[in-house]
């Protein structure tokens, strides 16, 4: 009866199980609702290890991150291909990337570090910094006034949509940089309008979409959503490799994928198209907010600005840069964005309170997954064991106050990286795990990182900068995404801004 009901039933040596009290959903409605709060209190209850029927899965949460280790060191039981290729292809309909499926012969891992890490990095770095003081200064997107502050309404009509003046700033040159420019567009006044318009248009319907996201992965079909689904291949039809192939300095990441989507694969022209939906939501949807939250909590914190402003007048001052917003050409080398320990500590402490990546492996087949207590317990075949980072930021044995800002956390008595963590006296190898752990760490964690740096310092070299509620809380995190990566806040904050003087 238990099976045809769709209910397990523990056995001798798994986890204890919550099959929930709704059908199918089981515990998804009290997990959705406050994930970390649902965790600790499971975790009180049942201990380091416990199973949990979501959304018709068996999900086996392990909280002890001393235990970590033996799910994300890549065992032969445990499989993320078959997780991360499903989810992508319920969410963006291209065809299956996993070689077992037939449709490529591509190692896609592989292209992605090929694409996104090591020497594709600095071209990406110079790319996006002179895309950003571009958007910042040269076009009206912030439309700056040297002696006036502008005040923005970010208050805008959708309360889940993030600061607006960074969700564009970064969002068009982001996508600059990945697509490249219209071939010809700096000589013709109205192929840039027509270029800018591209890119508005593109914003918005990665807005659309980026909205149901986390339906698409839960499993409701995309047809549902119509505009959400219209919006995907608005972005898909700007993509057809007619269209791209008329681009200059496209990234090696969609050049790449263009050349191996031809070689490779089978796919069709469509397919091939929401490919490069795939990676523009890949490369923007965590990098918005967690752009958004660290300048935010810059912004807030007198100490953190100050620190950063001695950090980037430094790294500046010492390349011999001058910072002129009429002509603004600053660059930074990959080796002063890793010099960069401040800026590195404000982004690091604000993904720790926002993000809430959870990482996922299936099980390959039947076997006993052994924790550090000397614990084992049975995993069944095509289980799915999951790691919630948030249990490990919101720690308060791990981060003191962890429900407070503190910019430097992540600096050590010297004022360089942080890197020991402690819990129950014990050194802990994983303390911090914004961009996911093991084999599916994200790719472009790098240059995601020196992104938001280089914002940062341009935001701080070129503008004066203040919340008009200096004392203002910091928004509530929207829990919709929960699992999905950096949360949003759940409304937009106001703010002021000028721009300084030449230096
Ligand atoms: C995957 C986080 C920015 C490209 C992921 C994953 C996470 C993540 C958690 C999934 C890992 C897993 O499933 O275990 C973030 C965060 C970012 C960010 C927090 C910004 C703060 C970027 C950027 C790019 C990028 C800027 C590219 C330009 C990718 C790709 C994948 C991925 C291609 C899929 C990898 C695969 O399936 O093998 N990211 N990411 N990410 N990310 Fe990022």
């Amino acid at each position: 009866l238990w099976l045809a009901v769709g209910i397990r039933h523990r056995q001798p040596g798994e986890p204890a199980v919550e099959n929930g009290l709704i059908p199918y959903l089981g515990c998804a409605l009290q997990f959705g609702a406050n994930p970390l709060q649902f965790l600790r209190s499971r975790q009180k209850k049942y201990g380091h290890i416990f199973t949990c029927k979501i959304a018709g899965k068996y999900i086996h949460f392990l909280c002890d991150p001393f235990s970590y280790h033996s799910v994300i060191r890549q065992g032969r039981h445990l499989d993320w291909r078959k997780f991360h290729f499903a989810t992508s292809v319920k969410a963006f309909g291209h065809d299956s990337f996993d070689p077992r499926h037939g449709h490529t012969t591509e190692n896609l891992h592989q292209t992605f570090l090929k694409t996104l890490q090591g020497e594709a990095l600095p071209s990406l770095i110079e790319t996006m910094m002179g895309h950003l003081q571009d958007v910042m200064l040269k076009s009206d997107t912030l439309s700056p006034s040297r002696d006036h502050w502008q005040v923005d309404d970010t208050f805008l009509l959708n309360s889940q949509i993030l600061c607006s003046a960074v969700l564009q700033v970064m969002f068009e040159s982001g996508y600059l940089t990945l697509f490249g420019k219209e071939l010809g567009e700096d000589k013709c006044q109205a192929r840039q309008e027509a270029q800018k318009a591209l890119v508005l248009n593109a914003l918005e319907n990665f807005k659309e979409f980026d909205k149901i996201f986390p339906a698409l992965v839960a499993g409701l079909p995309i047809h549902v959503f119509k505009s959400a689904y219209s919006a995907r291949e608005n972005l898909a039809k700007t993509m057809h490799a007619e269209h791209l192939s008329k681009r200059e300095n496209v990234s090696d990441l969609i050049s790449m994928r263009m050349i191996l989507n031809d070689s490779l694969s089978t796919f069709n022209d469509i397919s091939k198209a929401r490919t490069h939906v795939a990676l523009l939501w890949a490369s923007q949807a965590n990098t918005l907010p967690a752009t958004f939250w660290s300048l935010f909590y810059m912004i807030r914190s007198p100490d953190a600005m100050k620190a950063a402003h001695e950090e980037v007048q430094k790294i500046l001052g010492d390349s011999g840069k001058t910072v002129d917003p009429s002509d603004p050409s600053l660059k930074l080398t990959r080796d002063q964005l890793d010099n960069m320990p401040v800026l590195d500590s404000i982004i690091k402490e604000a993904m720790r309170l926002s993000s809430a990546s959870m990482n996922v492996r299936v099980a390959k087949e039947d076997f006993l997954l052994h924790l550090d207590n000397q614990e084992a317990y049975h995993i069944r075949k095509d289980d799915v064991i999951a790691l919630y980072p948030p249990l490990l930021h919101y720690d308060p044995e791990i981060y003191e106050d962890p429900y407070e800002y503190k910019f430097d956390r992540f600096l050590d008595n010297k004022g360089q990286e942080k890197t020991t963590f402690y819990r129950s006296g014990r050194r802990l190898r994983y303390f911090y795990m914004p961009f996911g752990s093991g084999v599916t760490k994200c790719p472009g964690r790098f240059f995601a990182v020196y992104e938001i740096k280089q914002f940062l310092t341009l935001v701080l070299s070129y503008f004066d900068m203040e919340l008009l509620d200096p004392g203002i809380k910091a928004p509530p995190l929207d829990q919709s995404r929960a699992g999905l990566g950096i949360l949003q806040p759940t409304y937009d904050i106001d703010f002021r801004y000028k721009l300084k003087s030449s230096q």
